[in-house]
Parts: C-alpha cells; sequence; structure tokens
C-alpha cells in the first residue's frame, strides 16, 4: 500500500495536529538532541534554542507540555569521533536519537507526535545530505541508508519520519521500507519543496553539518526555479505516498507555499527556519514586539494554506499563550 490516509487519523494528537482549527496545537517545536548528560548548550543566533542530551530534552518537552506544545521534531546530533561515510550513527538503535524517543513515548505515548529528521548530513564526516561516490552525491544507494534510518526512528516509536534529504525516489522507497517492517501506522513527512537556502546557516551551525566541500545544490531546489519545480516536487512526492507533505523556508516562499497547497491533496507544513528565526530575535529584542512579529508571520503561514507550522518560535508562543 502506497498511501494510508488513516495514518493522520491514528492518534488524537495527529488528528488535532493535522485538522483542527489553526492553533498551538499546529505548530512543532524543533530539539537538537546530543549525546551525554546534563547538556544544555545554547545556539549561538539562536536565542532560546540549546543543544541538550536526553535527561534535559525530556524535562525541556515535558515544560513545553504543560504549556500546550503537543508535537516535536527531533535532530539527532553526532559527535565528530562517530561520523563516517556511510553516517551509520543515524541508524544506531543504541544511539542517543533513538533513545530520546523511546523515552518520549514511554513518558508521553499517544499524546504527542514526535517527528524524526531522517537524512545523512548529521552523521556523515563530510557532511552531506547523502553518499559520496567520486565526488557526487549518489541517489540510490543514498536513499537505502535513509530507509535503515526511517525503519530504526520507527522501530523506537516516532509518529513521523520526516526525509529532508531531498534525494529522488525516498518517499516511496521509506514507506515500502516501513511497510515491510509492519510499521504500517508510521507516517512519511516530506520535505518536498525544499531550496538550497541561505536561510539554514544557524541550524548547520546547530546540527553541525555544513559540508565539508561542494554545497546542497545537486539536490536541493534552485531558488530561481519556477512553480512547475515546486509542483512537480510535491505531487511526486504525494504520489509516492507522502503523509505530509512541506514547503521549506516559509517567508521567502509564501507563493510557492500557496500554489503547492492548491496542487496537491495532504497537509501541508512549512518549515520557519533559523535564519527567519534569527532574524525575528536579532530585531525584536523586546517581547511585546516579538509577539506582534511572531503572530503576523503564524497568520502569513495559514492564509498561504499551511496546516503545520515546524517553528523555533513555538516555545515562546506557547508560554506565554500568544495563540490559542
Ligand atoms: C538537514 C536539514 C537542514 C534543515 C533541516 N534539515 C539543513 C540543510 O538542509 O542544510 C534546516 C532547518 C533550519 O534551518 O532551521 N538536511
Amino acid at each position: 500500500m502506497k498511501t494510508r490516509p488513516r495514518i493522520n487519523r491514528w492518534t488524537e494528537a495527529r488528528r488535532n495536529l493535522l485538522f483542527g482549527d489553526f492553533s498551538l496545537q499546529s505548530l512543532v517545536q524543533p530539539h537538537f538532541v546530543v549525546n551525554g548528560s546534563g547538556i544544555d548548550n545554547p545556539i549561538e543566533g539562536m536565542d532560546g534554542i540549546h543543544q541538550q542530551s536526553v535527561d534535559i530534552l525530556i524535562q525541556t518537552i515535558r515544560n513545553d507540555y504543560n504549556n500546550g506544545i503537543r508535537s516535536v521534531m527531533l535532530f539527532g546530533i553526532v559527535n565528530s569521533e562517530d561520523k563516517d561515510e556511510q553516517a551509520t550513527k543515524a541508524s544506531d538503535a543504541s544511539s542517543h536519537m533513538h533513545e530520546a524517543i523511546r523515552k518520549l513515548k514511554s513518558e508521553f505515548g499517544d499524546s504527542i507526535v514526535v517527528m524524526t529528521d531522517v537524512c545523512l548530513c548529521t552523521a556523515t564526516n563530510h557532511g552531506h545530505c547523502g553518499l559520496v561516490e567520486h565526488g557526487h552525491i549518489v541517489n540510490d544507494a543514498s536513499v537505502e541508508r535513509l530507509c535503515e534510518i526511517a525503519v530504526s526512528h520507527a522501530e523506537a516509536g516516532a509518529d513521523y519520519v520526516c526525509a529532508s534529504d531531498m534525494m529522488d525516489g525516498r518517499v516511496s522507497a521509506i514507506r515500502s521500507a516501513l511497510e515491510a517492517e509492519h510499521h504500517s501506522s508510521t507516517g512519511v513527512l516530506s520535505y518536498s519543496v525544499k531550496y538550497a537556502s541561505s536561510f539554514y546557516g544557524p541550524f548547520r551551525h546547530a546540527a553541525d553539518s555544513s559540508p565539508e566541500f561542494g554545497d546542497r545544490s545537486t539536490h536541493q531546489m534552485n531558488i530561481n526555479s519556477g512553480y512547475g519545480e515546486a509542483t512537480l516536487e510535491a505531487m511526486l512526492d504525494e504520489e509516492e505516498g507522502a503523509d505530509i507533505i512541506m514547503v521549506k523556508p516559509g517567508l521567502p516562499y509564501l507563493d510557492v507555499l500557496r500554489r503547492v497547497a492548491d496542487s496537491v491533496h495532504r497537509p501541508i507544513a512549512v518549515y520557519n527556519v533559523s535564519g527567519e528565526y534569527s532574524m525575528v530575535m536579532n530585531v525584536a529584542k523586546e517581547l511585546e514586539m516579538r509577539k506582534q512579529m511572531v503572530c503576523e508571520i503564524m497568520t502569513s503561514f495559514k492564509r498561504a494554506g499551511a496546516q503545520v507550522v515546524i517553528t523555533y518560535h513555538a516555545r515562546e508562543i506557547a508560554k506565554h499563550a500568544w495563540m490559542k
């Protein structure tokens, strides 16, 4: 089975995220999970966002939960000595990332939606999103690794595995791999329309995932590409069985978001990325100004057709009840 519409209805938390009124429950808070214990490192350029070891992460998520956040996106950060050509650590069930997924599911069960980033870039020693052969990022072998990572996250309990790599054909390959391992209720969120953007800078710092050579232009979309390319990517992923279609970044691509939302049937997410967050945090040092900017931005995403917003602002929105 390629498409299982029931995946998005599987738990109340998923239904609230995808089909409720646009509200606090439509937001997803990203987290950077590091190895160790007691670690709570502020990330340069991203005020209020920290790299955290699993123990601190759980406390943070518990606190956010008490303020009304119900969905999280986890990025597993790998120590440099654990990185290699194959991104082995990314699918290692004994890693801190997998431990975080298991712990969250055992504490919160179905009352939260756990999304996990599926990519190679945080675990490869060259920082690329795929495997590199003769200086090129190869597609199909990378997809095989992505499937292994996705299945390992599903096994740990992820609600949605989120393919952020932009390899061709990975959504259908991941869906098939999940089916083969009987993870029929695990969904795939696809970073379908992802541009090779200059707005990811602070994230790459946070995730230690900058490419050592070259850039991401052979897989991520060209910023000058037209609507046809955007809708093609979204439609391909929908056909391949994506449960949620994402556009990324958000603010510079609101027009694309609207086009994509009008072109596909599955729920639409938008990623309000690290550079967009930093801009607001740098400009709006004062809370009231921040509230107004953040609420205006969230309204723009809703208007452009997003049901779900992945945003670093979620915590502050929840804490001060800026959204219902
Ligand atoms: C990994 C990935 C990136 C982001 C999310 N997943 C960085 C990249 O593609 O280089 C960026 C998120 C952000 O900037 O907040 N492939």
